[in-house]
């Protein structure tokens, strides 16, 4: 049996219920782009709010860390990961959490208790030392030189504020030498396997700490990491999770893993991690934004290591490699087996657009560095911008040959070009900008109206992009994969009106924005958001974050009717419509 499956079944033992893994693209919470561990989706119910499923849980949770994007490579970094985790909700403590971790990693993982050490909180001004776990940890027999106590590592927050709290982490002997008889936390034999957070707190966003309703634990483990050791091997990449990809990148490439190990890592875990990107409900595109950015990056720097090894580009080897990925993980993740072909349309679509100026691109390079030169600006931004390289991609191709990038001036110049496309763009709808007259109030509410109805004719997944509005008209850029059909349009068109027909209240509240997304109410960007948000809801149909203004009910709209259908950007389509 496989770890997730060892570790599930032990916590269903102990009373938990599995829970299934959130999407990576968070669904409520637009301030992260991805899920970077497996608590983040639980975060309202680790502030107090009752889960539905009770107060024992655990899953294994998809994440995406994109800090370490550029020290993939290496025998350890990943930018995909699966975390296990165990929680209680205000049900057991310390003493629970840290004698089943114990027992699950030298019983049921039968790691020798010699090779294990620990570290506890240590204690502040704020918060006093972990008597409690130190004293758990003596009793279950390891030793006190094994327990180390620190401050800064072991307090555990998801960012700057939220639930929080004092940890006790489990590290491993990674090594062949022998096991010193003191845990020296700077020592990096010892590796972490295991991070058991007692929340207990709540940061919030001004610094101060105060008691959560409840007394939690969220636990985290790496699947990654774990198994290798486990299997006993010193390259993440050389376990039973990672061997098939590797040995195939090997025979695409017709060369061996040693001495090609960085471009073989890079691709195997660009692609695994663009896999699970492409897969998730969100639908996430290639684009130079966002996520959208994030999926490009990864694949267009698999496409230049591919490229390295020598294979050729222009044949399925993405595809052969994207295969063997989701067939492997489509068994724990329903979302690769309901997208698969999405996945390869993503993976092939961007790599055929790459491949057109990456040679060209290449070649660029080659002649602005010809004297060893440094990256200007103005070369940075051209390779961007005419080859589709991205900033990051030019920068490890300097880094490579010990050159550097004007990666500020680079910013600079980006930022200018983005500048002159808003000024060129506004200045088409000269006059007509959003006011706040009568009939801009109207096509606010449409808006709304028309993104509830799309959500309900498309399908879930459709996110506002963005929105213009003027007099004439209103503009809504929404995601989507595909041109609406004739049909679609005509639904979308019908609900709206029917909407508008059934004379329906809008309402406002002001409520506290963590409420808010609770709730389930959209919104874009909600960093941009005060703490205190206006919700504008239209019946049950539709909730959003909203500065407003709004009608106060449909009957006020007239008639709706959808003028236009195209494409944006990548992934995201446009409709333009009239009320008449
Ligand atoms: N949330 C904790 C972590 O990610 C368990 O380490």
């Amino acid at each position: 049996m496989n770890l997730k499956d060892l570790y599930i079944n032990f916590f269903i033992s102990k009373g938990h219920k599995q829970i299934p893994s959130a999407p990576v693209v968070p669904e409520n919470d637009p301030s992260v782009l991805f899920n970077t561990a497996g608590m983040q989706p639980l975060i309202p119910y680790l502030m107090g709010q009752a889960h539905p499923y009770g107060t024992r849980l655990c899953d294994y949770q998809k994440c995406i860390r994109t800090i370490d994007l550029d020290s993939v490579g290496d025998t350890t970094h990943h930018t995909f990961f699966e975390m296990l985790g165990n929680w209680s909700l205000g049900d057991y403590f310390k003493d629970e959490s840290i004698a089943w971790s114990f027992e699950f990693l030298t019983e049921h993982l039968h790691i020798p208790v010699e090779r294990l050490a620990v570290t506890v909180f240590a204690g502040n001004d704020e918060i006093p030392f972990d008597e409690v776990s130190y004293n758990k940890w003596l009793s279950l027999g390891i030793p006190s030189e094994r327990i180390a106590k620190t401050v800064d590592d072991n307090f555990w927050i998801a960012g700057a504020s939220g639930p929080c709290g004092g940890d006790t982490e489990i590290f491993y002997w990674r090594s062949e030498d022998a096991i010193p008889e003191t845990f020296d936390t700077e020592d990096d034999r010892w590796v972490e396997i295991w991070n058991n957070v007692f929340m207990q707190y709540n940061k919030d966003e001004n610094g101060n700490i105060t008691e959560l309703p409840k007394k939690n634990v969220d636990t985290g483990m790496g699947v990654e990491r774990t198994t290798a050791i486990l299997e006993g091997v010193n390259d993440n990449y050389l376990s039973s999770i990672w061997k098939d990809v590797i040995d195939l990148i090997s025979s695409i490439s017709n060369l061996p893993y040693e001495g090609n190990e960085r471009s073989m890592r890079i691709i195997a875990d660009h692609l695994r991690t663009a896999v699970f990107i492409a897969a998730d409900p969100a639908g996430i595109k290639p684009s130079n934004t966002d996520q959208g950015y994030i999926l490009r990056r990864l694949i267009r720097r698999a496409i230049r290591h591919a490229k390295q090894l020598n294979i050729d580009i222009n044949s399925d080897w993405e595809l052969d490699i994207a295969k063997v990925l989701l067939d492997k993980y489509k068994v724990y993740y329903k979302e690769l087996e309901y997208n698969y072909n999405v996945v390869l349309d993503v993976l092939h679509n961007e790599k055929v657009k790459f491949n057109r100026t990456l040679e060209k691109g290449l070649k660029e390079f080659a002649k602005a560095t010809r004297n060893n030169e440094n990256i200007d600006a103005l070369t940075a931004f051209h390779l961007y911008d005419t080859y589709g390289f991205p900033i990051e991609l030019t920068t490890e191709l300097a880094n490579e040959r010990g050159l550097s990038v004007d990666i500020k001036g680079f910013e600079a110049k980006f930022k200018e070009h983005q500048e002159l496309s808003r000024t060129a763009s506004a200045g088409k709808f000269k006059g007509g900008l959003a006011g706040n007259g009568e009939i801009e109030t109207k096509y606010h509410t449409a808006t709304h109206l028309l993104n509830a109805a799309l959500k309900v004719v498309v399908g879930p997944d459709v996110h506002q992009k963005g929105s213009n509005i003027t007099s004439e008209r209103m503009r809504f850029d929404f995601s989507c994969d595909h041109k609406l059909t004739d049909e679609e349009k005509h639904q979308a068109e019908d609900l709206v009106n029917k909407w508008i027909s059934e004379g329906i209240d809008v309402t406002v509240k002001e409520m506290p924005k963590v409420d808010a997304i609770a709730s389930g109410a959209e919104c874009m960007f909600i960093e941009k958001y005060p703490d205190v948000v206006t919700v504008y809801s239209i019946g049950d149909i539709s909730k959003e974050l909203c500065g407003g203004p709004h009608v106060k009910n449909t009957s006020e709209l007239g008639t709706f009717r959808i003028i236009k259908e195209e494409a944006s950007s990548a992934g995201v389509r446009r409709i333009k419509a009239v009320l008449e």
